[in-house]
């Protein structure tokens, strides 16, 4: 429910998060705007004057002129791209081993993750302070994993990703999207060598055992979702269990129900929420899927692709 209201909130402020992009481009590196329709678009949505349904219209046609001009495969647009700071740099590398295969590399959005790159949250984002907390903490009801980083590539990523927006608001070009597609291009035998051999998923699987039929019970995306970070099915949420032990010295287990930087909640055998301060409680967290997380280092695109294919023949 509250994802929904993110993403509707998302779409709306959309203008909104460029032209904060647009001038913090402005603060930070020589942007050319080699495209009239781009360069009429951002000063619509950065000017505080100009009509909504202008700026709307602008986005509207520029969107179009991108497809249009998708479907002539043109030469790319002569935009000159800001350069990368050297902790956006380094934190492309964090990216790439961690976030890419669902955020896609350029942070535009994955088959698996969203699009960072034209993100309220990441708009609204001041170096890492609302970026930082969900990656630390994940999002306990999604497929957003929790992510233990050191505080350096913490920096770096939210730097990268910032990049990005960065790069994406001076590029016209509509959405990217998922591309369905994309998750076709695995090879199912490359898949299976993976799966009993460097990526050790029969440590913990069997394709005749707990994964048999498994394709017939996700599809689609929802399958490769699961096959990256599972998550619960009864719950749609993590698998994690939580123990939190009070100042008084009571401790209460669960499985994770909510967790950012400040509460941390559970829900108990009886199905029963608590909710607690994290200032006020110790906490650990016992993840049995995170070897999963531990293997998104270890993972290339082609890994991912040729495993989907695979896990996609257990019917
Ligand atoms: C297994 C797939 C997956 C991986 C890996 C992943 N993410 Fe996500 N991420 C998601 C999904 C799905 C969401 C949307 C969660 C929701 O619905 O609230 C998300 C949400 C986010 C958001 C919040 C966006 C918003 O507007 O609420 C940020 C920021 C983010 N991810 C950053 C990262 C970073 C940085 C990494 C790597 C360290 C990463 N993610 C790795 C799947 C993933
Ligand atoms: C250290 C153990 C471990 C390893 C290694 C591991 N997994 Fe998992 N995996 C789990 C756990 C735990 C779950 C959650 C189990 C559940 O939902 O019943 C899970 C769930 C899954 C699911 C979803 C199952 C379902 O019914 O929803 C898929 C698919 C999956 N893993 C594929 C893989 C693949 C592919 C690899 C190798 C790249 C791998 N796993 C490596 C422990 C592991």
């Amino acid at each position: 429910m509250q994802n929904q209201m993110n993403y509707r909130s998302q779409t709306m402020t959309k203008c909104h998060s460029i032209s904060i992009w647009m001038m913090r481009a402005a603060s930070v590196a020589v942007v050319t705007i080699a495209s009239l329709s781009t360069q009429a678009y951002v000063h619509a949505a950065s000017s505080p004057a100009a009509s909504p349904a202008l700026a709307h219209y602008l986005q509207a046609s520029n969107g179009m002129m991108a497809q249009a001009a998708q479907a002539k495969a043109p030469a790319p647009a002569p935009v000159e791209v800001p350069k990368p700071s050297k902790e956006a740099e380094a934190g492309g590398a964090v990216f790439m081993n961690n976030c890419a295969f669902c955020h896609g590399r350029d942070a535009a959005g994955g088959e698996s993750g969203p699009d960072l790159t034209r993100d309220k949250l990441v708009a609204d984002d001041k170096d890492g302070d609302k970026i930082i907390p969900v990656v630390r903490n994940g999002r306990a009801n999604t497929a957003m994993p929790a992510f233990s980083l050191n505080d350096t590539d913490m920096q770096n990523l939210q730097a990268f990703i910032h990049y990005r927006a960065l790069v994406t608001a001076t590029q016209k070009g509509g959405r990217r999207g998922v591309d369905v597609s994309d998750l076709q291009t695995g090879n199912a035998a490359d898949g299976k060598a993976f799966f009993e051999g460097a990526g050790g998923c029969n440590k913990c699987h069997s394709a005749t055992g707990d994964l048999a039929g498994i394709a017939n019970r996700y599809e689609g995306l929802a399958l490769e979702m699961h096959m990256l970070y599972p998550v619960n099915a009864r719950t749609g949420g993590s698998h994690a269990k939580v123990t939190v032990t009070t100042a008084d010295g009571k401790t209460v287990t669960g499985v994770i129900a909510y967790r950012d930087d400040f509460t941390i909640g559970l829900h108990d055998s009886n199905g029963v929420y608590h909710s607690w301060s994290t200032s006020k409680v110790k906490y650990t967290i016992d993840d049995p899927v995170q070897a999963h997380i531990d293997l998104f280092p270890k993972y290339t695109d082609k890994n991912v692709h040729d495993l989907f294919a695979y896990i996609e023949t257990l019917k």
